[in-house]
């Protein structure tokens, strides 16, 4: 097994580690705070080429593999967890599901605008009554001959209110379950997109999370995605893969933490000695700086195993699990170690611990997680090596 990096890969990591210290960290507590969309930074990801990484460079992508957008998404996660969220969706959900899935005319058309960050896309799967039940699909798109006509209202959409694309699933032919729902291409600036408020949440605050609502949206036939019924599919397969760009998020939140705790356990001092070398305190670092290790192989496995071209949806899976439990134990440490510092938002910590808690929530719960792990192992599929 071959865990060294390529130089190309450190090259990337260390650009995205050097972003995030630059234009990422000065405002990242206020933008936190006030709920600042981070809109210039976004578009400056997508002019360093971090909005697009694995798409094909004939539309406009980096053509990197997934471990390089991993690496990339590790460290910004690390600084900016709302700016790694919007990154995450516009690349692993719907460039990736546009790449790999759309037609030759629908990727010219919308992976140029998206690779750069000219556009932003979301992806709109969740419903007030469809989250984790992703075939009970309330928004209908009705057959009307060379268009479809979309209604219905989806939550919890990350880039809800600045993206100029959404990836609508949506019930076409309700009597045929899952395979009766369809993956549409939707223009924002389309008759009938209504936007709704901002979310006021706990963590990645700054990120732009709406309730949207789909009022008699005229969507031609030309938008949707693959053949009639595939949504559900495309869905499923899209969500495989974004799994490991939030695994790499909570990988990365977890690593901040952890890198912010051992500094100031190694500045601090009490009884005589940084508190580092009390081992209270060293002990907690060991089991925080395992957990990384053994969370990070996951998530480098899930994608090495993408770009491998092997099955990679129950180690992506296993990935996000264990990687978001890991932000969340870790990031509690990291505010126990810093004590009353680690409560105020100056520290940062808290903000990360804030921000964990998401990982364990979008893109599948953990639960979720659970049950598409335990489908795996009742079919004996281990990934053991060979
Ligand atoms: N790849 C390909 N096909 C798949 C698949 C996969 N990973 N998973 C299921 N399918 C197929 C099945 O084979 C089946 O096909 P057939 O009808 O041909 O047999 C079909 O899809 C239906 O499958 P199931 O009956 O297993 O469907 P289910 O409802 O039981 O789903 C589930 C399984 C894993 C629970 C799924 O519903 C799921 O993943 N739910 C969570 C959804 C989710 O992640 N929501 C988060 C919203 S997105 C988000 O958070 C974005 C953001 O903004 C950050």
């Amino acid at each position: 097994m071959d865990f060294y990096l390529t130089e190309e890969q450190k090259a990337v990591r260390d650009a995205a580690r050097d972003f995030t210290q630059i234009e990422l960290k000065p405002g990242v507590i206020e933008r936190d705070t006030n709920k600042i969309h981070p809109t210039p930074q976004i578009k400056q990801m997508g002019e360093m080429g971090f909005m697009g990484m694995m798409v094909d460079p004939k539309y406009g992508g980096g053509g990197m593999d997934t471990l390089s957008y991993v690496l990339a998404m590790e460290e910004i996660s690390k600084i900016d967890a709302s700016c790694s969220v919007a990154m995450s969706v516009n690349n692993s959900l719907v460039c990736w599901g546009i790449e790999t899935f759309a037609n030759e005319e629908q990727k010219q058309k919308y992976l140029p605008k998206l690779t750069t960050a000219e556009w932003v896309g979301a992806f709109c799967l969740s419903e007030p009554e469809a989250g984790s039940d992703a075939t009970s699909q309330r928004t209908t798109a009705e057959d009307k001959g060379d268009y479809y006509l979309l209604n219905g209202v989806k939550n919890w959409i990350t880039n809800g209110g600045t993206s100029q694309l959404h990836i609508v699933i949506a019930q076409t032919d309700p009597e045929k379950g899952s395979r009766g729902i369809n993956a549409f291409l939707v223009e924002t600036s389309w008759d009938g997109v209504i936007i709704g408020p901002k979310e006021d949440k706990l963590g990645i605050r700054a990120s732009d999370t709406h309730t949207i609502m789909y009022q008699d949206v005229k969507v031609p036939k030309a938008n949707r995605i693959g053949e009639d019924g595939f949504g559900f599919k495309f869905a499923m397969k899209v969500l495989a893969g974004g799994r490991i760009g939030i695994a790499a998020q909570a990988l990365g939140i977890a690593a901040g933490a952890y890198e912010l705790a051992a500094a100031y356990a190694n500045e601090r001092i009490a009884f005589g000695k940084p508190i580092a070398q009390h081992q209270a305190i060293a002990f907690k670092l060991a089991d925080m700086a395992t957990e990384i290790e053994a969370a990070r192989m996951l998530v480098y496995r899930a994608a090495s195993l993408k770009d491998e071209g092997k099955d990679y949806g129950m180690a992506s899976a296993m990935a996000k699990l264990k990687a978001s439990s890991v932000a969340m134990d870790v990031t509690v440490e990291a505010v126990q170690i810093h004590g009353g510092y680690g409560y105020v938002k100056e520290y940062h910590v808290e903000r990360l611990l804030r921000d964990a808690k998401i990982t364990q929530i979008y893109e599948g719960t953990s639960e979720i997680q659970k049950i598409v792990i335990s489908r795996g192992v009742i079919k004996g599929n281990l990934y053991l090596p060979t």
